[in-house]
This record gives C-alpha cells, structure tokens and sequence, in this order.
C-alpha cells in the first residue's frame, strides 16, 4: 500500500481527522494536498495521567501528527496562511507535541495574505453568497491560477518578496478602493510580517514532491488526507457552493506530486447522516426538530467556525457520486452512536425529478434545487452503540442498517465509528 487516499464523501465534516488519525498508525507519512485552513480536522486523544481527554482542532497540519513515528507533509496543493499555521504549530508545541523533523512543508505552496482574507469577506457581502469560511481560500487560488500567487519560496529571497508583493498590493489595493471603497493595506507592514514568518517555517520548508518521490521508491507508506469533501469539489461538487480546489482523490497527485500509479486505495469518510455549512443545495436538509435533533446529539457545529452545521439524513444518490468521482474503493462509517436513539432512520434512495425517480447526482445546482428525495425508513436500534468495541456487538439493527448501505453502495464498510476517542473505532473484517 504505497498511498491511500482518504477523501470526505459528503459535505465535509465526516469525521476525517479522527480516521487519519487511527490509520496513521500503521504509516509513514501523513501528507495534506489542497484546501487551508477553512478545514478543521478534529482528533480527540486519551488523557494524561489523571486530566480528561484532549480535544485537538488542525487546520492545516495533517491529522497524523499525533503519532510521533509519522513525518507530516503540507503539499504544493495547499494554500497556507501562514499565521494560521504558526497559531498551530504553537498550540502543538504547547501540548508537549514535538513536529521538529516531522513537518515538511511545500516550497510551491501558495501563501494566503491579508488581502486575500479582505477580499474574501468583503465578496461575502454582495449578492451571491457561498458562506466560505472567510479564510482567503478562493482568492488565493485565483491568484495561484492568474499566476500572481506568492509563493512559500519567494519567501526566501526579500528582493522577490518586495517585487511580487509590490505588484500585488498595487492591484489589490485598486480593487479595495475603486470597488469595493475599502481601506487599503500597508505594503511594508505585510513584507514585515511575512519576513518574520519566514523565520519561523524556514526550518520546515523543501520540495516535498521529492521527498514523497524518494519515500515511495524507500517502499514507505503514505496516507494522503483530503479536507473538505467531494460534493465540495470545485470540480465534482454543487458549484458555485463549493470550495476552491479538488477535495476529490485525483487532487491527491497533483497536490503532492505523486503520480496516479502509486496510488493503491482510495477510502471514503462517511458520516452516518448528513451536514453541510454555508450556503448550496441539500436534498435531503431536515429544517426541522429532527435536523435540530440532529445537530444536537452530533454536535453539529464547526470546527472552523462554529457555525451551526446544516444536518439532513444521509444521501445515497450523492454518495453513488462521489464513489464514483473518487474511485472509492472501502468507506469508514463515522457518527453511528448519534443515531442511537432514533425510532426511525431515514435514508434517500433516489431523487424525483419532475415526479420520476432518478439514482444518479446532479451537480448543477439549478436541478438539484429541484429533487425531492425518496426515502426509505429503517427501524432505529435504540441501544447505546458508543461502549461497543466489535462490529459483531453492535445491534442487530444497526448492523442491518450498515449492511443495507453496503448492499445499495456496493463498496465495503471497513470501519464503523461510535464515538469521537479513538478506542470508539471498529474495524469491520
Ligand atoms: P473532519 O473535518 O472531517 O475532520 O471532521 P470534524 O472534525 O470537522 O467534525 C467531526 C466531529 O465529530 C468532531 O467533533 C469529531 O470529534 C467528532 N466525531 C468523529 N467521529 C465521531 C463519532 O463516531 N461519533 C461522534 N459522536 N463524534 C465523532
Ligand atoms: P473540513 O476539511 C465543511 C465550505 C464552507 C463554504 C464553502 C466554501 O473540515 O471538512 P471556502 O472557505 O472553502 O471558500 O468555503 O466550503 N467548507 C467546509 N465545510 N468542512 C470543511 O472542511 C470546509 N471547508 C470549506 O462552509 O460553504
Ligand atoms: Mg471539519
């Protein structure tokens, strides 16, 4: 298994960090390859002698950094705000996690800049709203695809730095005033702050594809975590209500440098119902109490943000989709235990579309406003699941219930999650 590829397969907020987390295990390296810091990856690990369990939020670091055995790679694919990351790598040194040596980070990354978080919020203000996590992805990847971007490696040279963010500020700041009659930004303020940052991460900077190239010829494992999720593909999602880069698995290879021949499995993050935050269509959404119920018992709010999550049942015609776009090959069933109490579940099987059933996704957003979801309603197992330890202890219903979404999907379920710790895990042989 040179590299798996672990993808969201809904929305985001599967459950991502906490299955990255439990694989890295049994890997060498754990490797990020698009999105920034509008993730928010959740590993909960044990507590230290005598305190609770600790809680801990990545937005940019990969979820494998808890293993001290595992280096960690930020890929060209990524756009790296980089006081974000130093707000990270503090709060890991803080709680005793050592990264010296383990963190590698891109030198063709993209940088995220001040302008580029203005921007972002103030497009947020007009008309066509997506409900972005005003982290400065999307233009930031504009920049990236004008190629204007500032790159980790222009970093380096203060002469460049000058050159490309003059060039920048000029435009930007023009754009500020003329249309939007905004304040514009300080040049020297933000070369400033950059060259300090650049002190910072200099240590961790490389050419992370050769780095990964030369691991896999070392026969090393490699997990490649994707953040958000296929349907927030800008690609393979509901655009416009998407995100700025390729969640989906062929991201993987261009956001690491890895060719598409090493890639061995590509496992899909499923949570047992469905969230989305921001704006864009949700067959299945539940404005009511169950979709309060819902957030409530699933703690639907976001790691980044902490936005209310939309919550719905789940969507077999979405997932058929992102199978399909992903070449997902197993799943990871995550949130099990908040069904536990349900008397009925809920599970779409197709979508009508002007009165005819229809099984496959509609990615535009104008007939996906349209479906109306076909439900089919299982009896809920309405018995703890969160202190099962083995696949075969979970209720007979909702073993039924896994097992029926395995028939329809037609890929295997490898793990179920109950539960946020990591000895709520069950791996399904
Ligand atoms: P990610 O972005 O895909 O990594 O997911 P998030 O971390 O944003 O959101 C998942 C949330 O669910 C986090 O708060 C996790 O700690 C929590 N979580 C993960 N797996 C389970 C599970 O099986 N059961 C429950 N109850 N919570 C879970
Ligand atoms: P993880 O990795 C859930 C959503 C935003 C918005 C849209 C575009 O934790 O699953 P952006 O800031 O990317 O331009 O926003 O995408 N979004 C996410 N939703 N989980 C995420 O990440 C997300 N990252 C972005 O809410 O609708
Ligand atoms: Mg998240």
């Amino acid at each position: 298994m040179p590299v798996q590829i672990i993808v969201g397969a809904q929305w985001g907020d599967e459950g991502k960090g906490k299955i990255v987390d439990h694989l890295s295990e049994k890997v060498d390296i754990v490797a990020r390859y698009q999105g920034g810091a509008n993730a928010g990856h959740t590993v909960v690990l044990p507590p230290l002698k005598g305190g609770s369990e600790r809680e801990f939020v990545l937005h940019l670091i990969p979820s494998g950094i808890f293993h001290p055995r595992v280096k960690c790679v930020i890929g060209n694919g990524v756009v790296i705000d980089p006081k974000a990351l130093l707000e990270e790598i503090t709060m890991l040194r803080s709680a005793g996690i050592d990264i010296r040596g383990r963190l590698f980070i891109s030198h063709n990354a993209h940088l995220i800049m001040p302008y580029h978080k203005k921007l972002d919020s103030i497009r947020e203000q007009g008309e066509q709203k997506i409900g972005t996590t005003g982290r400065g992805i999307g233009p930031s990847y504009i920049d990236k695809y004008m190629r204007t971007g500032i790159r980790v490696v222009d970093l380096l040279d203060r002469d460049v730095l000058c050159k490309k963010l003059k060039f920048n500020i000029e435009e930007k700041n023009e754009l500020l005033r003329k249309v939007y009659n905004a304040e514009e930004l300080d040049l020297d303020a933000i070369i400033n702050e950059y060259q300090e940052f650049d002190k910072e991460i200099d240590e961790y900077v490389t050419d992370t594809a050769r780095y990964l190239s030369e691991a896999l010829r070392k026969g090393k494992k490699i997990l490649a975590e994707g953040a958000q999720g296929a349907l927030l593909d800008v690609d393979h999602g509901t655009y416009p209500f998407v995100t700025s880069s390729n969640p989906t698995s062929g991201g993987a290879c261009t956001g690491l440098g890895i060719p598409p021949t090493s890639v061995t499995d590509v496992l899909g993050v499923v949570k047992a119902y469905s969230t989305r935050v921001g704006n864009g269509p949700f067959p299945t959404e539940l404005n009511d109490e169950m979709g309060e119920r819902l957030r409530s018992i699933g703690g639907e709010y976001g790691a980044t943000t902490g936005r209310p999550r939309r919550c719905g049942w789940l969507d077999l015609v979405s997932l058929r989709h992102s199978i399909m776009v992903n070449g997902i090959s197993r799943i990871a069933i995550t949130k099990l235990d908040v069904l536990d109490d349900f008397d009925e579940i809920q599970v779409c099987t197709a979508y009508l579309v002007d009165g005819k059933p229809i099984d496959h996704f509609f990615t535009d957003v104008q007939t996906l406003e349209r479906v109306k979801p076909v439900y089919k309603t299982y009896r809920g197992w309405k018995t703890p699941t969160s202190g099962v330890r083995s696949y075969r202890n979970l209720p007979r219903r909702a073993r039924k219930y896994l097992e029926a979404l395995q028939r329809s999907l037609k890929v295997k379920i490898s793990m179920v999650s109950v539960g946020a710790r990591r000895d709520q895990t069950l791996i399904v042989r």
